[in-house]
């Protein structure tokens, strides 16, 4: 029996191999990344309608050379090399792969010479795309023709029509490549004749009877923060089995203005979702404990244990549950390093796993989803947009968001100066293109003048950082009047603070969070 469109795209190591599998999605074609350990019966028992090798930062020859399954390139099924993936395949089938006398990183003109090809059907002759390699492909092997190339690189595509096997030099997949969604719709489209029905509406329709089938009529728990992937799983939980699942909320009160209310009013007796709704709160208990901590990592790990010791608690309660919940989500399974095998995800990544819950069995029900298609799927259940469109946030809140020592006092003030400054952003229209913006607390006091009086007062800092990967980020450059108004409105509407800086670090070398 033929089971759902599949694309495989096999891992070498390569910094783009979650975005290829996400623009596969993106043409409605489910796809999954397998580590390129994948043997030649695994990917049969799989039975895919094509594969994507991925980029990675080896050479096809000498002692980096990965050991790969050659017998993977005699099933039958199209592959698409990209990168490494086209040098691999020209070494494994004969060619000639070795180090390019020039090579090419960034933006190089490639020509088709062969618009017949299907991978170029709806290019034109010439475009841009993104090159990244030191290795080239000297010589095709035979069977294979030549189908573009650029200035510096002979073989910048080639393929062989009759075994359905495909090689790009460049990267389809990243956004400066100016037709990359033309050529990997190519590939999915015309060679793995694909039509696309994949859709995450689909998905949580049939992720709904897996959960239950897979619950049966037991018990789940869940530990909610309030964060996009959490509430996501909790409204699917509770679509599926209703009140066999119990989410707790540990309200630690280092949440956003707001958040609180909005997840109980949501989640609560209240809102609109079938499930045993339980809010813990524990505000007091997190603020004694963290009362004079100024050491960043000794907050993040006073926070990340009470938490678990707040949840064992409630779990005690409630005694034993069949499956303990969580939202992880795609990229924190492929993270791992295994495509298919996720080291157990941090409760909303502030500490470990509690030590004492008893559960039989860990379920995931997001754990096949990008981010963006657990905020679609989660509107697709209904969820509202204040809760889905939430920025990541991070597990200790606002407590690495104050510099130096945590009050009531100060988490007041950083919660109202970040919520009019989030509010002037977003009416500016501005939030579209920045991935996280906040206020923070810094621990200065300094002299300033209101009225008639002398006032020795808070700085808050505002940051707003653009970034994909959150592992580098650059500062945003907020239009001044957007900066002037927020700053105004801080100074006039929040007690306690005389001044506001704008951050224009960028990371490295600075973080985005403060601490
Ligand atoms: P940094 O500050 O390291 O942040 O540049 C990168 C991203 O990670 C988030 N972040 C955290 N998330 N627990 C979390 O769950 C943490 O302790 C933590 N520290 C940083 C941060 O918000 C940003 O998205």
């Amino acid at each position: 029996m033929k089971k759902k469109d599949l694309v495989l795209v096999i891992d070498f190591g390569g910094q783009y191999n979650q975005t290829i599998a996400r623009r596969v999605r993106e043409l409605n074609v489910y796809a999954l990344v397998k580590p390129y350990t994948i043997t030649a019966e695994e990917v049969k028992e799989m039975n895919p309608d094509g594969m994507i090798f991925t980029g990675g930062p080896n050479s096809v020859f000498g002692e980096s050379a990965l050991e790969f399954d050659k017998r993977v390139f005699e099933l039958g099924i199209p592959i698409l090399g990209i990168c490494y993936g086209a040098q691999l395949m020209a070494h494994t089938l004969g060619g000639v792969v070795d180090t390019a006398p020039t090579s090419e990183y960034g933006k190089t003109m490639m020509k088709v010479l062969d618009s017949s090809s299907e991978l170029f059907n709806e290019i034109p002759e010439t475009s841009v795309v993104w090159m990244s390699h030191t290795d080239y492909i000297k010589e095709v092997p035979s069977g294979f023709e030549i189908t573009a190339n650029t200035k510096d690189c002979p073989v910048a595509a080639m393929e062989n029509k009759e075994r359905k096997l495909y090689a790009i030099q460049a990267h389809p997949e990243v956004m400066h490549t100016e037709c990359g969604r033309e050529i990997l719709k190519g590939f999915v489209k015309d060679v793995c004749e694909l039509e696309g029905s994949w859709k995450v509406n689909t998905f949580v329709e049939d992720e709904l009877e897996k959960i239950r089938n897979t619950v049966g009529d037991g018990k789940v728990l869940l530990a909610l923060s309030g964060g996009v992937d959490s509430s996501v799983a909790a409204v699917m939980l509770s679509k599926a089995i209703g009140k066999q699942l119990t989410c707790v909320f540990v309200d630690h009160g280092l949440l956003r203005k707001n958040e609180s209310e909005e997840v109980v009013s949501v989640f609560g007796e209240e809102g609109d979702y079938d499930l045993n709704f339980i809010r813990v709160d524990a505000r007091n208990r997190f603020y004694e404990k963290l009362a004079g901590v100024t050491e960043p990592e000794r907050k993040r790990k006073i926070i990340g244990e009470e938490f678990i010791r707040v949840f064992e608690e409630e779990a005690k309660k409630i005694g034993a549950v069949d499956f303990l919940a969580q939202g992880t989500i795609y990229s924190d399974v492929v993270e791992s390093g295994n495509g298919d095998s996720a080291t157990i995800k941090s409760h909303h990544n502030v500490g470990g796993l509690p030590d004492y819950v008893d559960f039989k069995e860990i379920i995931e029900p997001l754990r096949m989803l990008f981010k963006d298609e657990v905020r679609a799927a989660g509107r697709e259940l209904g969820l509202p947009d204040s809760l889905v469109d939430r920025q990541p946030f991070p597990g200790p809140g606002l407590a690495i968001r104050i510099i130096g020592d945590v009050t009531p006092e100060k988490i007041r003030i950083v919660q109202e100066a970040d919520y009019i400054y989030r509010e002037e952003v977003r009416k500016s229209g501005e939030s579209k293109n920045i991935a996280q913006f906040f206020a923070a607390l810094t621990n200065m006091k300094s002299v300033g003048v209101m009225g008639d009086f002398r006032t020795y007062d808070y700085a808050v800092v505002l940051r707003a950082v653009k970034t994909s990967d959150f592992m580098t980020a650059e500062s945003a450059k907020l239009p001044w009047e957007v900066l002037e108004k927020a700053t105004i409105r801080i100074i006039n509407e929040v007690k306690g603070v005389n001044r506001v800086f704008y951050d224009l670090t960028g990371k490295p070398p600075g973080t985005i969070e403060f601490e």
